[in-house]
């Protein structure tokens, strides 16, 4: 359920940022970080005609960010068993499964069953005087990310907002009234340091704990107000994510949900592009429901090596064992076999042509790809390019990039795709377009933050560039 997959969705991206110390990739190219630079900015160029409105929706948060410690001390607990549960109810729960990991010093997600009780935890963590608020979930954060970096362009946003979450996100943003829920849907982090002490155990490295009740999210209860406010708004683009967080419902539950999507989706003319921002998930059935029934419904989907990996594992597709690999990154020509995979079988085509799919934009911490069905979208190599460039830049958290505060991890030699010939990486060069059975594909290296410092809600920034620098041209059929 919610717990497996938020478990999963977790490790997976501590992966993401940690094998980046593992060196598989490095380059030894010495002013190569320099030439990337210089060469993304006589590339990048935004194209001719940009998105304007947009309408963002459905999952938001507030990532409320405490001492683990601190919090156990203000909730009177004292130090006791050690235990891994699959779900909490209780103090006592928190106490156990909180002592469990802080031993071992792994990351680990729960979710919490008893509303009350989660109440009177977040409250007492929201009176600590260390604790932190910030905007979280998929379709906020993309929405405050593009509203930031493009101030003209027109967000409507639509998810379920409290009082605190509202005072957080952008104030140009155009919330409407039934997003407005009385209280926050708050995601609660119980963060330690390496060395803390909690009774007799000592954390052996800082990670956190987290857990959350969650009523509209793991629901997706703003669905309907979603697609009732996408056309008075009038958009010439919409970014959906929040789909993952019905993983936890039953399964009648969640084809229910995924038909009342899927109808929204096919309301939307063909001639306004929709963009699906996927999140990780761990159960085979839904990932392959959502592709068989969500991806040609709408025009762009955005996902990391994991959402892509398991979806090839869950849809019978190519290199169907690459998901279980959990160190290092994944191959050039394994992941665009995948990606021309998804668009080949769920994307548009002349063989398709109900299908709406024309567009994959993959993220990974190493590199990104975008592969697009010819003449629907324009100006992937600049859109590719700037989401790399992007992900350096949100990860050390600066304006213009320091070629000495990142690392470039790509391969000096590789294959675009099963069966091509061999590519010398060629720094002076860096953003390589090539085209395959018919679908166009454009890479670009990341240069990767060697002391990464906002690594939260990257992926969802990388997309919200990728696709602020794209160009949809229009819906042949
Ligand atoms: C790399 O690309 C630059 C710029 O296009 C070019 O001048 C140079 O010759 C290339 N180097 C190699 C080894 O191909």
């Amino acid at each position: 359920m919610f717990i497996k997959a938020a478990v999963v969705a977790f490790v997976a991206s501590s992966i993401y940022f940690l094998v980046y110390k593992k060196d598989v990739f490095l380059l030894e190219e010495s002013d190569a970080e320099r030439n990337i630079i210089a060469a993304w900015s006589s590339l990048i160029k935004l194209p001719s005609k940009s998105f304007e409105r947009l309408v963002v929706g459905v999952n938001s948060n507030v990532d409320l960010i405490v001492s683990g410690v601190d919090l156990l001390k203000a909730l009177k607990l004292k130090p006791g068993e050690a235990q891994n549960l699959d779900q909490l109810n209780s103090l006592n729960d928190l106490q156990d499964i909180f002592n469990f990991f802080f031993t071992k010093g792994s990351a680990a997600e729960r979710a919490f069953l008893n509303e009350e009780v989660y109440k009177q935890i977040t409250r007492t963590a929201e009176s600590l005087e260390d604790a932190q608020f910030y905007i979280g979930g998929n379709a906020a954060l993309m929405a405050t990310k593009i509203s930031s970096a493009f101030p003209n362009v027109k967000i409507q946003y639509i998810g379920p907002v409290g009082p605190k979450l509202r005072d957080l996100l952008p104030q140009s943003l155009i919330i409407p009234e039934a997003s407005n829920i009385p209280v926050d849907e708050i995601h609660l982090i119980m963060e330690y340091q390496v060395g803390e002490k909690w009774g007799d155990n000592t954390a052996p490295v800082a990670t956190r704990f987290i857990t959350s009740f969650d009523e509209s999210n793991s629901k997706a209860t703003m669905i309907e107000t979603f697609f009732e406010n996408v056309k008075p708004f009038d958009p010439d683009l919409i970014l959906l994510s929040g789909l993952h967080l019905l993983e936890g419902q039953s399964q009648e539950f969640f084809s229910q949900r995924l038909a009342v999507i899927r109808n929204g989706l096919n309301n939307i003319p063909r001639e306004l592009p929709v963009h699906l921002e996927l999140a990780s998930m761990a159960n085979k059935k839904f990932v392959k429901e959502i592709l068989e029934q969500i991806t040609p419904a709408i025009n762009s989907l955005g996902l990391n090596e994991q959402e892509l990996s398991f979806s090839a594992h869950a849809g019978n597709g190519p290199h169907p064992q690459q998901f279980a690999q959990t160190d290092g990154q994944p191959d050039v020509h394994k992941i665009s076999d995948m990606i021309l995979w998804v668009l080949k079988t769920f994307g548009y085509s002349k063989s398709n042509p109900d299908s709406k799919l024309s567009r994959v934009h993959f993220h990974s911490l190493t590199y990104h790809i975008i592969g697009t069905y010819p003449g629907v979208w324009k100006n992937s190599p600049s859109a590719v390019a700037a989401g790399t460039r992007m992900a350096g830049m949100q990860a050390c958290d600066v304006d213009i990039i320091d070629p000495d505060s990142v690392s470039l991890k790509f391969p000096k030699k590789f294959y675009l795709h099963t069966g091509s010939e061999e590519i010398v990486f060629n720094a002076s060069n860096p953003v390589i377009s090539w085209q395959r059975e018919g679908f166009e594909f454009s890479l670009s290296p990341v240069l990767v933050c060697k002391k990464p410092l906002k690594t939260v809600g990257l992926g969802d920034s990388i997309s919200a560039t990728g696709l602020m620098y794209s160009e949809f041209n229009k819906m042949i059929r």
